[in-house]
């Protein structure tokens, strides 16, 4: 068996929003759009996932929030009712999927090796977050890709941000070892939105895009300034500023998906494309990718 790779990532954010404007057959509400540049912005993403050719995706979402150790998603086939309990009038989603149980028990005992607390889920009757749904549906709406699904324990919360961010790059790297051991194509997920001030009032039409903008001009400022150093590939100040924007933007990136990820990755310093950025309810999200097999490829061209 040849050695497994994570072939890429993604920051795939999960407001349920886009889910409702997208009006698929999953999804009880029906809308007359909206969102459109965050929307289009996935679907750039899902033609580059297409490419990838993963045999698995792997999700981490604030929304499971396991308060004791990281846990995973055990059980092969998981359906059922997902309802987001704020928006409960944009999503109520039929969901269906197949999770890659060998490798979700691989990631658990890589990370327990490495001294997390960690469990596997095992109910067959366990109700996915809105968060893994949206995330997943967004990228790839014919689910046809097994997944690995792994809660936030939320560390950064109640232990400070450097010491959560510490957890998460111990977690990235059990991921790592883990996909490395299993032979498997990769594509990692982190479901995060950036800027997370939000607005407290829903327009009478939720989808009503002239009442859409950032909730807050500090938060979108921070958001381009982050997307900016990674667009240029630098990850060492990403992260040297990660808490500041953590507490000034109250991202959401403070869950953990966000240093999972790129310490899963292992940092990589190339530039990461913004495949686009839009507000939801005032929030900043942005879709972006980090290829890394493509950078792999252009580093042998020029060696
Ligand atoms: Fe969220």
């Amino acid at each position: 068996m040849s050695q497994g790779k994570i072939v890429g990532g993604f920051v795939a954010p999960h407001p349920p929003h886009l889910v409702y404007g997208e009006n698929p057959p999953q999804n009880e509400a029906r809308s007359e759009g909206g969102w459109e540049p965050l929307r289009w912005a996935y679907e750039r993403a899902r033609k580059s996932l297409e490419e990838m050719k993963p045999d698995v995706l792997l999700v981490h979402s604030p929304h499971w929030q396991t308060l004791v150790g990281h846990h995973f998603l055990g059980v092969p086939h998981l359906e059922g009712k997902s309802v987001d309990p704020i928006f409960s009038n944009l999503f109520r989603y039929k969901f269906s999927l197949d999770v890659d149980v060998e490798l979700a028990e691989a990631c658990c005992q890589e990370a327990a090796a490495m001294g997390l607390t960690t469990k596997m889920m095992r109910n067959p009757k366990f109700r996915v977050d809105y968060g893994t749904i949206t995330t997943l549906h967004m990228i790839r709406p014919q689910w046809d890709i097994p997944i690995v699904g792994i809660s936030a324990n939320n560390s950064p919360y109640y232990l400070s941000v450097d010491e959560g961010v510490e957890q998460m790059d111990t977690l990235g790297v059990a991921t790592r070892k883990a996909i490395e051991k299993s032979g498997k194509r990769a594509v990692l997920l982190a479901s995060n939105t950036f800027s997370h001030w939000h607005f407290h009032e829903e327009p009478d039409v939720p989808e009503d895009m002239s009442r859409e903008h950032p909730q807050s001009y500090e938060g979108y400022k921070w958001d381009m300034k982050m997307i900016e150093l990674m667009r240029q590939g630098n990850l060492k100040e990403v992260m040297r500023l990660f808490p500041e924007w953590v507490e000034e933007a109250f991202a959401e990136v403070k869950s953990g998906a966000f240093p999972w990820m790129l310490s899963a990755m292992g940092y990589p310093e190339i530039p990461a494309e913004l495949h686009g950025y839009g507000t939801v309810i005032g929030t900043g999200n942005a879709v972006m990718e980090w290829n890394l097999e493509k950078a792999e490829a252009r580093d042998a061209a020029v060696a």
